[in-house]
């Protein structure tokens, strides 16, 4: 897989109009009254001029908004870019979030120039960190696959310069080493998931991870179909039973001498389900490339702390199946034996995610990880509960609530939902232990109370556990907006790292 070059960022404190680059950003905000200019480094009398010419020029300050005006005499830019910020939130600041997602988007927009210098107003350390993320972010775009068309590619900004008070301050160098390394990440995640599956399938995962992890203090395990049979992985191998392309377990390790707990994260990795026997139909296969978006996101995030060194031990589980009708494919009423031996009755060979992430997340817990997360693009069920942009967070209440806590701190949303009772009930089999459909309505927390199932116990207590359904906020169907770009969006990884320094600073 080729990396594209990276973005440089650095920051500096004072003399904004000596900077040379090609694009100068400032943010403007809807105010209760009309656009408003936020506080810049523009000589007085031009931000004065400027402040009284927005609602002439037809600014507005809107989310994605970027405008694009002739550099000042006093600046050393050719241009000056007004950057919407949107409204203050409901304690009267612009959250963090707002100023991620207006650096994403002036930087995304701003593609096919060299160098930028942002200078959105970043008093704090919290949001010099989202400005740089949001611009990391903001500079992705896949070309791999282009060839004829690539010339009219423009190529993503090279350096971002943010404009901080901070820019001296000892942290600040911290904060924007940890933003490049996430950014990094979930753009390698994009990458991934963006990656088509003829090139895309288990083996090349597999491979693609180990290359990933070179230069980083990780163990990769490739566990193949020989093995995972030997091993008794029936739900990983019933569902690449159909694919010419053998499934694989990876397993992803960082264990640092001075770690503080054990993490498990578990990725459903089908790298393409077309459904199997219960085919899915044409319009509903055209995005199933997205749907090893979880091990994308828990490989990157498991890298993402070793990166960081943060004092935790964190071990990803990738489960890599390509789904696919043949004559050796798994049969509606097949009965399959999962790790462990729980065996389960195959109604649907389109529920596929959680026959695969049952193996691993039987398999995770013999290592008894202080809590599991799971991130799986599980159900269609989960978009028409949330939406395309909104994730669902299951499981047991304490790690739900931590979830969604390292979710809303990172700029991703997650939104916590039930396991109704009387549910589990609909797995109940006539054959088997349990069968892998329940009723209608309810498909996500049904899919939820199935993994639920598989999730072991260290000394006779369950161990703690969530699920993340990300089934439509992997994949961006539509237009680009803020640092979110079409196709794959790298989604989970900037809460599974969040959540892994929360367990770090609770036990310090
Ligand atoms: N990979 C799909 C879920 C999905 C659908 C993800 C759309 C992203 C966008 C999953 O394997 C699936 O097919 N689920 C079925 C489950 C059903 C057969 C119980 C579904 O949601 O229809
Ligand atoms: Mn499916
Ligand atoms: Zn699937």
């Amino acid at each position: 897989m080729s990396k594209a070059s990276e973005l440089k960022l650095n920051a500096i404190a004072k003399d904004a109009r000596k900077h040379q680059c090609d694009a100068i950003v400032i943010g403007v905000g809807q105010g209760k009254d009309g656009p408003v200019l936020l506080p810049n480094p523009l000589p007085p009398k031009a931000d004065k001029a400027l402040s009284d010419s927005l609602g002439i020029l037809g600014v507005t300050g809107a989310v994605d908004e970027v405008r694009r005006m002739p550099g000042l005499p006093e600046l050393n830019a050719d241009v000056l870019v007004l950057a919407g910020v949107g409204r203050k939130g409901t304690d009267d600041e612009y959250d963090d979030e707002a100023f991620r997602r207006a650096a994403g988007s002036a930087v995304r927009q701003l593609a096919g120039m060299e160098s930028v210098l942002l200078a959105l107003p970043a008093s704090t350390l919290a949001q010099a960190a989202a400005i740089a993320e949001g611009a990391v972010m903001g500079a992705y775009s896949y070309v791999q696959y282009r060839h004829v068309s690539a010339a009219s590619q423009r190529e993503t900004v090279r350096n971002v310069t943010l404009h901080t008070p901070l820019a001296d301050d000892a942290e600040l160098a911290t904060v924007l080493n940890r933003a490049a390394v996430i950014g990094r990440c979930v753009n390698s995640t994009r990458n991934l998931v963006n990656e088509p599956p003829s090139d895309l399938y288990p083996e090349t995962f597999a491979t693609a991870a180990k290359e990933l992890s070179r230069n980083l203090p990780v163990k990769v395990t490739v566990i193949d179909e020989k093995k995972l049979e030997k091993d008794g992985y029936g739900g990983i191998l019933g569902v690449g039973k159909g694919s010419s392309r053998p499934p694989r377990l990876v397993k992803v390790e960082y264990a640092p001498s001075k770690a503080k707990a054990k993490l498990a994260f578990v990725g459903k990795g089908v790298t393409f389900d077309s459904g199997g026997l219960s085919l899915k139909p044409a319009s509903g296969m055209m995005t199933m490339k997205l749907d090893m978006a979880g091990a994308a996101a828990v490989l990157n995030s498991v890298l993402a702390i070793a990166e960081l060194g943060l004092p935790v031990k964190a071990t990803a589980w990738l489960c890599l199946a390509e789904n696919m009708p043949s004559g050796t494919a798994q049969r509606p009423s097949d009965v399959i034996t999962t790790y462990g031996g729980r065996t389960v009755e195959v109604l649907n060979t389109d529920a596929e995610g959680r026959l695969v992430m049952a193996d691993a997340l039987a398999a995770a817990s013999e290592e008894a990880p202080d809590v599991i997360l799971d991130v799986a693009t599980l159900t269609g069920a989960q978009m028409v509960a949330l939406g395309s942009r909104v994730s669902a967070v299951m499981g047991d209440d304490g790690v739900r609530a931590a979830v969604k806590e390292a979710a809303d701190r990172s700029g991703e949303q997650f939104w916590p939902m039930p396991f109704p009772e009387e549910l589990r009930p609909t797995l109940d089999s006539s054959v088997a232990d349990l069968k892998n459909i329940g009723d209608k309505f309810g498909g996500m927390l049904t899919a939820g109370i199935f993994l639920q199932e598989f999730v072991g116990e260290t000394d006779g207590e369950k161990i703690p556990w969530a699920h993340l359904d990300i089934a439509g906020p992997a994949f961006n169907e539509g237009q680009p907006y803020g640092y979110t770009p079409k196709e794959g969006t790298g989604v989970a990884v900037r809460t599974l790292v969040a959540y892994a320094e929360d367990v770090v600073s609770r036990t310090s």
